[in-house]
């Protein structure tokens, strides 16, 4: 309702760039709604700003009565199709601000303009199509737009105050008599357009029209028309003259114009024709006549046309004339007995530049065979087929051929017609074109822009292009991809390959200046990796409505929106989803598709980098703590402890009288007493270790010694050190085999292997297996030290005694019985 805002706010939103258009239209939608509510509340609060407009529309409601309600702000009042009959000045006293005033359709007999005396800002006042015979005029000076056309006047209207109205721009007028002295009141008004709406025309003096001063005249005829004096003074009134409802079937046209009408003096460039019901003969008298005349644009629109010939075609005079373009447009045949040749003939003999002849279901087209100077003929909507291009045509000034809608079926014949003229622009649309490949195709080097649209081309249509091309429509084809090998379209800068069947964004490598791409509707699923690398210039692309597959090969596409915003047409809405199957319909901008996810390298470097969080804190940890050396221990440990499960039965079998025999050297007896003994040897004496300081035999020898300790004791642990190895390892040496499980070598210090003398063959072996246990310098770990090595040497030595003493009670027998205590006495007690 309210039209003004409304309006402005409609091209506000037009400015708008797409990506906001949600947000603006709900906007827009709260605006109007609050409009809404203003122009409610107007009725008792009337204050618009200055500008606004309030159009009331009381249209087609049966009214008998103007409203009396009516807003005061009300500035256009439409109150077309009713039924008021009466106009009162009371009527629109209360709509001051009225600018325009419909009232057309109604019954209106009579008027007087003075009612309108108020409405001083009335500009626009359409009372057609009622029944008015009388008007009294006062004048309205602000009046620009005046239709009384389609009324009862006996006369035309026309007092002294019309021609006070200097204002006026527009005037609709009907009379049924039409005589000078009407216009003569008039004459010095400059009119834009004046327009005759006529239910009848009894009389028309002769002259009358040429009074007038305007632009534009447009007589709409009555049925019994004066249709050549009409024409004649019509064309010496105005520059454009337009002649509806020429109705030729029951009328005098035969004749041709009486002979005292002249074209002399005539003004008008422009000649309309519509509504046109014409014989053939009448139509080639119309055309003679309007040859000569100043006429230079012809065009005939909504024409029917039928009947016998009896004019000869060949005496149509084409000489002397200004006719530039004749265009006919929307034409019907009724039955029909002329040769088709001469109505073709008689229009591309003309020599002018422009001819149109479209929409007329003409099945053919002929030339004459001199050269005709056209540059731009339009056959559009016909039903022309490859016969048109069978016999050669000169037209080398063409550059403009328009042969959409026909039924045209082989490209390359088009090219050698086109090939011997100048064309420029070509359009081929809505035919049944293919092309062959072994076809040749000849293109002028003038032609730049074609519509190929809605054919039937497949890829091979790409083999026949004109070099220079810069704007190439494929719509509606049936295209599958852009071929490899095809010439190289430099100038190419508009292609639209939408509604085919491309399964691939297509590359640019062929045409690398494109800037504008539309592929939409095909069946692309993802974007190609040639896209990206050749088609860098190109500025807008519209590539919505395709079945998208919403991987990562699409993550480049989805960005490229992001970084040129504005170069996708129909963004976001037109972009969606439709593999796979959990994204269908997601809007492709709505689509996460992370770098790692899709990056195989970020990825790779990514888990790296993670890795090595994760790992270094345990391989510090791991190193801090020294984790390896406690696995190390428990390894040894649970060696240790399955050995001596294993070896239990057969090791005890020896005499076994201690559970260690502790070797060392005498630098280390320090280390020895205050360190080893106090943690192996618990208090209550269940560990018993052999120390050579206690337990050595001074009569013997060191070595039987030790022979004698060794065999007593159930380990042997040798507390290694440097000076150890260099001055005690020899005594040793010999009997430490070097796999021997009864052997423990405890390594007190750290021996580099070139300290051990090379004939240590099994200590050597021994350090470099690191078969040893290491003592730890951390003292925190010094208790599971101590722990595996009880571990290691813990025996049942009660047991192992009882055994002894069994075995040595049986030796006893069997042997002497003096060695035998002797035995008992030393070894196992
Ligand atoms: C009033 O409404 C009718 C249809 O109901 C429409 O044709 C006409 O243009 C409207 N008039 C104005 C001034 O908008
Ligand atoms: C027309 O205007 C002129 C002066 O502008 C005036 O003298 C004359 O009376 C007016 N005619 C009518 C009929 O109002
Ligand atoms: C008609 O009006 C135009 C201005 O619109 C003016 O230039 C021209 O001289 C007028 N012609 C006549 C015959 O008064
Ligand atoms: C003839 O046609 C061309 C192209 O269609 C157009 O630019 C030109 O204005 C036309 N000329 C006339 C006199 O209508
Ligand atoms: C037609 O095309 C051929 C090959 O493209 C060219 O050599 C020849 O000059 C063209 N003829 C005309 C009249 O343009
Ligand atoms: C090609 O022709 C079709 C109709 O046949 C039309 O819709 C389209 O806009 C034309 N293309 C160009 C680029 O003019």
């Amino acid at each position: 309702m309210y039209t003004g805002m409304w309006t402005h706010l409609h091209d506000s939103n037009e400015e708008t760039s797409n990506k906001t258009l949600g947000n603006t239209m709900r906007l827009i939608r709260n605006i109007y709604i609050f409009c809404n509510i203003v122009v409610s509340v107007e009725g008792w609060a009337p204050k618009l700003p200055e500008g606004k407009e309030l159009a009331t529309n009381y249209s087609n409601m049966a009214l008998r009565k103007v409203p009396t309600d009516l807003a005061p702000a009300t500035t256009t009042l439409d109150l077309s199709y009713n039924l008021l009959f009466q106009l009162q000045s009371s009527d629109f006293h209360s709509v001051s601000k009225l600018r325009a005033l419909i009232v057309s359709h109604n019954r209106i007999q009579e008027l007087d303009i003075k009612i309108f005396e108020f409405s001083k800002e009335l500009r626009y006042l359409d009372l057609s199509y009622n029944r008015l015979k009388i008007v009294t005029w006062h004048p309205l000076a602000a009046l620009r737009h005046l239709d009384l056309s389609f009324n009862d006047f006996e006369t035309v209207p026309i007092c002294e105050e019309v021609g006070n109205m200097t204002q006026l721009e527009t005037l609709g007028l009907s009379g049924a008599k039409i005589q000078k002295s009407d216009f003569q009141k008039i004459a010095h008004l400059h009119l834009n357009t004046v327009f005759f709406g006529l239910r009848s025309l009894s009389h028309y003096e002769e002259g009358s029209l040429p009074l007038l001063n305007t632009t534009k005249l447009h007589i709409i005829l009555p049925m019994e028309v004066h249709f050549w004096v009409l024409l004649c003074d019509g064309l010496k009134t105005s520059r454009i003259l337009q002649m509806t409802n020429i109705d030729g079937k029951s009328q005098f046209l035969n004749d041709g114009p009486p002979r005292h009408l002249t074209s002399e003096n005539s003004k008008t460039s422009t000649l309309l024709f519509s509504k046109v019901d014409l014989l053939w003969d009448d139509l080639l008298l119309i055309f003679q006549f309007v040859w000569h005349t100043s006429v230079e644009y012809f065009q005939i629109q909504d024409m029917m046309f039928g009947g016998q010939v009896y004019l000869d075609h060949n005496s149509f005079d084409y000489s002397d004339s200004v006719m530039k373009a004749v265009r006919l447009e929307h034409i019907h045949f009724r039955v029909f007995s002329v040769p088709q040749d001469r109505i073709y003939l008689l229009f591309t003999k003309m020599d002018i530049e422009n001819l149109t002849i479209s929409d007329a279901k003409m099945p053919h087209m002929l030339f004459p065979h001199a050269p005709k100077r056209f540059r731009s003929l339009n056959f559009a909507n016909n039903i022309l087929t490859d016969e048109l291009f069978k016999d050669p045509i000169q037209l080398p000034d063409l550059n403009t051929l328009i042969l959409q809608g026909n039924k045209l079926e082989t490209l390359s014949l088009v090219s050698c017609f086109a090939n011997r003229t100048a064309l420029m622009y070509l359009d081929l649309s809505q035919n049944l074109l293919q092309h062959g490949k072994d076809e040749n195709c000849l293109w002028p080097e003038t032609l730049i822009s074609m519509n190929l649209s809605s054919n039937k081309f497949a890829d091979s249509v790409f083999r026949c292009l004109p070099r220079n091309i810069q704007i190439l429509d494929l719509n509606y084809n049936k295209i599958q991809r852009v071929p490899k090998e095809i010439a190289h379209l430099k100038s190419l800068q508009e292609l639209n390959i939408a509604f085919n069947f491309l399964t691939d964004l297509p590359g640019c490598s062929h045409f690398r200046g494109l800037s504008v791409l539309n592929v939409e509707m095909n069946l692309i699923l993802s974007s190609s990796r040639e896209f990206f690398q050749s088609c860098q210039e190109v500025k807008t692309l519209n590539a919505g409505k395709n079945p998208f597959q919403c991987t990562c090969e699409l993550r480049n596409f989805i960005r490229l929106e992001k970084h040129s915003v504005g170069m996708m047409v129909g963004w976001p809405d037109s972009y969606i989803c439709e593999y796979p199957l959990n994204l269908k319909g997601t809007l492709l901008e709505d689509v996460y598709l992370s770098e790692l996810s899709c990056n195989t390298a970020l990825l790779i470097v990514t888990a790296v980098v993670l890795l090595l969080v994760v790992v270094m804190p345990v391989a510090v940890c791991f190193l801090h703590f020294d984790v390896p050396w406690y696995l190390r221990m428990l390894g040894q440990w649970m060696q240790t402890w399955h050995r001596a499960r294993k070896a239990a039965q057969e090791q005890l079998r020896r005499n076994v009288q201690f559970h260690a025999f502790i070797s060392y050297s005498a630098r280390d007896s320090l280390w020895v007493r205050n360190e080893l003994v106090p943690n192996l040897e618990k208090e209550d004496g269940s560990v018993l270790l052999c120390l050579c300081e206690r337990n050595f035999d001074p009569s013997k020898s060191i070595t039987e010694n030790i022979l004698s300790c060794t065999e007593k004791s159930y380990k042997s642990i040798f507390v290694l050190s440097p000076s150890f190895v260099q001055s005690e390892w020899c005594h040793y040496e010999p009997y430490c085999p070097d796999n021997s499980d009864h052997t423990i070598l405890l390594v007190l210090e750290p021996i580099p292997l070139y300290c051990i003398p090379t004939h240590f063959h099994t200590l050597k072996a021994l350090i470099e297996k690191k078969a040893y246990w290491e003592w730890p310098k951390d003292r925190r770990k010094c208790g599971l030290f101590w722990a595996n090595l009880r571990t290691a040497i813990s025996a049942n030595l009660i047991d192992a005694r009882e055994m002894c003493e069994l075995q040595t009670f049986t030796e006893r027998n069997a042997e002497s019985w003096g060695s035998a205590v002797s035995l008992m006495r030393t070894d196992c007690v």
